[in-house]
């Protein structure tokens, strides 16, 4: 059975929930592989919405195994408490949800770093959602972060949680002007943390990895987005972590050989969440029946997302970086009624027209978009379950996505509940 990354194609939020839900039911195996509770997916099924931040989208699946991989972050007071929310709404868990060992610890500091560093940053604040993500990552890289596996032995906890107390402390001190921590509240506190996250560690590379040559099939699932990945997004608008399809070898710990296809998942339009370049952002009524229409609020934060149209440079970039080998493309429905819809095919910057992805932050924040429009349709799109009972018009749309990206969808939904989709191909197969 084969393996696939599910990526995020835009600035995340382009349904991933949703679509990895979705193709849960042929996998044997979730594993998500990047990011922390910066995530929100949102999951309508049956009418019943459920938001996830660190569990991984195939939970709703019983008896689907999910894991979190090692390229994640983990604050254990959030992954708790979404265990227990499941729980509660009558999720069966049991057995079937693992952390890998080496995922590393957000700490209680690591959140006030990041709350206290975006104020430091001022005008340049990136809008981060105040999780502590950025600030793990940060000691992850350092080489000072505590792991899920040291929770497990008191005596490395204690030692590395000393070391990393006197070094935040001078921080605090010298750098934000607020008062000291102290190593014992954190210690005892986490070490509960760490006898109810016992029962959960598993080694998931070596799981997946068996799984995998045992003829299984594993969903690798993708949190953020391709221009959120700390290298190939619109640094330093981005978050920590490798979000793009590669991270989901390392983030997973699985060879590149094992993976088959790589599906992201896209926008009909495009939204983005915190600060940064954002060329085709809409500040008018359009952007703002775009947020009405799609409900474009954070799962996470409840910020407003900003919105604009779909960006072809961007998504082009995306199937390059991701190496995509189909697409699923998301609300299309919020389009319908639209009168007319615009696709940016190129940018242009200082009189050239650009058809790549840029690399420099003065050419993301100038350069403007080069529209195509087209015709919008009258008759909804909303709920449709295949590609016949769409308009004509919007058939040509997700035509001339497809023609723009050079990239087959294999997916095409038309409204957050698992039945409003269609599919066109095989989203396993390239
Ligand atoms: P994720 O972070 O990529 O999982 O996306 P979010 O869950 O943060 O945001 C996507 C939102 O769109 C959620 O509220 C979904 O329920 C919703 N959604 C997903 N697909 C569709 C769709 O095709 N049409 C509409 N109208 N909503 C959708
Ligand atoms: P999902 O998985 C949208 C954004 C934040 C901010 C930047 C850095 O739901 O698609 P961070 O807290 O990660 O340091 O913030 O990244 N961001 C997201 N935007 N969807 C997400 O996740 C996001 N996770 C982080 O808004 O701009
Ligand atoms: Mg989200």
């Amino acid at each position: 059975m084969p393996t696939l990354i599910v990526v995020g194609a835009q600035w995340g939020d382009e349904g991933k929930g949703k679509i990895v839900d979705l193709l849960t039911d042929r996998a044997d195996l979730v594993v998500r592989y990047a990011g922390g509770n910066n995530a929100g997916h949102t999951i309508i099924v049956g009418g019943e919405k459920f938001v996830l931040h660190l569990i991984p989208s195939g939970i709703l699946h019983a008896k689907k195994r999910c894991f979190l991989g090692g390229g994640m972050v983990l604050d254990p007071e959030a992954f708790l408490a979404e265990v227990e929310k499941l729980i509660a709404r009558g999720i069966k868990i049991g057995t079937r949800l693992k952390i890998a060992p080496e995922t590393h610890l957000i700490m209680p500091y690591h959140k006030t770093i990041d709350l206290e560093s975006e104020k430091l940053r001022g005008k340049r604040k990136i809008g981060t959602t105040g999780r502590g993500i950025g600030p793990a990552y940060v000691d992850k890289i350092a080489r000072i972060g505590i792991r899920v596996a040291d929770l497990l032995d008191p005596e490395v906890f204690r030692d590395k949680l000393a070391h990393n107390i006197a070094e935040k402390n001078f921080l605090y001190k010298e750098l934000y002007g607020i008062g000291a921590l102290k190593a014992a509240p954190i210690f005892k506190l986490y070490t509960e943390f760490g006898r109810l996250i016992a029962p959960f560690v598993a080694d998931v590379s070596r799981i997946a990895d068996e799984a995998g040559r045992a003829g299984q099939s594993v969903l690798f699932e993708g949190a953020q987005g391709t221009m959120l990945d700390v290298d190939h997004g619109t640094y330093p608008f981005v978050t920590s972590s490798s979000a793009v399809s590669g991270g989901a070898c390392t983030g997973a710990g699985v060879g590149p050989t094992a993976i088959d296809a790589v599906i992201g998942v896209i926008k009909a339009y495009t939204t983005r969440v915190g600060e940064g370049p954002f060329a085709t952002e809409l500040l008018d009524k359009v952007g703002e029946r775009l947020r009405d229409g799609g409900s474009e609020y954070g799962a996470t934060t409840g910020r407003p997302r900003r919105c604009g149209w779909f960006d072809g440079v961007v998504a082009r970039y995306s199937r390059r970086i991701n190496g995509l080998t189909g697409l699923a493309l998301t609300k299309l429905d919020v389009l319908d009624g639209f009168p007319e819809i615009k696709v940016c095919i190129a940018y242009k910057y200082k009189g050239k027209t650009i058809k790549e992805m840029p690399y420099g932050l003065n050419e993301w924040r100038e350069a403007k978009p080069v529209y195509r429009t087209v015709k919008g349709w009258t008759k909804p799109t909303a709920g449709a379950r295949s590609m016949s009972a769409l308009p004509v018009q919007a058939r040509d749309y997700v035509k001339l996505l497809e023609d723009l990206v050079e990239c087959p969808f294999k997916i095409v939904s038309t409204g957050a509940g698992r039945e409003e989709t269609i599919e066109v191909g095989d989203p396993y197969k390239r």
